[in-house]
């Protein structure tokens, strides 16, 4: 498995390049394909510094046919992850043709080179907004669907496309069929703890600890806490935050589940990736004062349309079938955080 070469698109991006960098280090021949719609070539930069190693590049839209054909003709990928995707809940509301095309389009081409190429193998990057409301906050893989944004109804609809596609594998009787891990993301955050690696955002950060760590750093003022009224422990949103490297950790064990005996062919299967365990966003700014000694000035503004009171994985079935759990506590996501943040006050730039 260790020779194999891995397809790596959105390979430049926030959790692609911790990605790229465990794959290099797990002995993995990695390529990535990513237009830098959101992200800097130079976070594969420092993925190869810090690796040792050295990765292929390609600066390509996963919508452009041929060049991606030619891409598959020459590197003759074994596995394909897909991370390529744009990811703003707000824009995709103001946008939502720009997220349909660029999401679900661009699946559709990619999975149609794929078939053309006989890769067959694919790891997705979903999310738990694919998930509709539901009485339990603690969210199975088999719990009712209701994504409630274009953002997330593109995941939904991408699920629903690999779904698809790998049953017509199994009317068609085809020779090698589909084997396809959709990855179902909690809260990813934190960074590599060498701090050269982390997340990037352009403009105003739109999840929470990016924003916490540029209020510590001076570069925003204050926060805004949507919401003191849920009902929960201390009236603010609980969700389940899971480090960036346990997160790209699931993707190599997924990867190691396709080429296993979990997988059957022609299996299409979802898993939680998540601790299992939430914190509020409260807990989230102590954590953060305690563990840099810095103030987070915070306001408390009132919900937002579309927010859950709790949400948090069950993990239960990616420990069972893909041998996998996270080992980094909330400590460790907040120092690396802010071990990328002073190292890195303007990001890759
Ligand atoms: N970060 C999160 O909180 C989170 C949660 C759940 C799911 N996800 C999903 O995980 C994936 C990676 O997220 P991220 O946080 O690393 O985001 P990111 O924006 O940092 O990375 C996505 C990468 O994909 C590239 N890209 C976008 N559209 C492309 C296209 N058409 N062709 C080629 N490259 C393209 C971007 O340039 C970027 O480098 C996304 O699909 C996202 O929806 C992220």
């Amino acid at each position: 498995m260790k020779d194999q070469t891995v397809l790596v698109t959105g390979g430049a991006g926030y959790i692609g390049s911790h990605a790229c960098l465990e794959l290099l280090q797990a002995g993995f021949k990695v390529v990535v394909v990513d237009n830098l719609a959101n992200s800097k070539v130079e976070s594969l930069a420092r993925v190869q510094k810090l690796a040792g190693k050295t990765l292929t590049f390609y600066q390509a839209d996963i919508r452009d046919k041929q060049a991606l054909t030619d891409i598959f003709a020459k590197e003759t990928p074994d596995t394909v992850i897909h991370f390529a995707g744009l990811k703003a809940v707000g824009e995709s509301c103001a946008l939502p043709q720009l997220y349909y095309h660029n999401n679900v389009y661009g699946t559709l081409v990619l999975t149609e080179v794929m078939n053309a190429a006989n890769v067959k193998q694919l790891v997705f990057s979903s999310s738990a907004t694919v998930y509709g409301e539901s009485a339990s906050p603690q969210y199975s893989e088999h719990f009712p669907l209701g994504a409630i944004n274009p953002y997330g109804r593109s995941k939904a609809m991408i699920e629903d496309i690999l779904r698809d596609l790998s049953a017509s594998d199994k009317l068609n009787n085809v020779e090698k069929p589909w084997k396809i891990a959709l990855l179902r993301y909690f809260n990813p955050i934190g960074a590599h703890d060498s701090g050269m690696i982390g997340e990037d955002p352009n403009g105003i950060p739109n999840n929470l600890m990016p924003y916490v760590a540029q209020v510590a750093i001076g570069k925003l003022t204050q926060l805004s806490v949507f919401g003191d009224d849920y009902p929960t422990r201390d009236g603010t949103g609980i969700r389940d935050y899971i480090h960036v490297v346990d997160l790209v950790q699931g993707h190599i064990k997924a990867i190691a589940a396709l080429n296993g005996e979990h997988f059957a062919e022609g299996e299409c299967k979802a898993y939680n990736l998540g601790a299992g365990r939430g914190y509020s966003v409260l807990e989230i700014i102590d954590a953060f004062q305690r563990v840099t000694g810095k103030t987070i000035p915070y306001q408390m503004s009132p919900r937002r349309a579309g927010d859950l009171a709790e949400c948090f994985a069950n993990p239960a079935l990616a420990l069972a079938e893909l041998n996998w759990q996270v080992e980094k506590d909330l400590d460790d996501m907040v120092n690396d955080t802010w071990n990328w943040q002073t190292k890195n006050p303007q990001g890759y730039q």
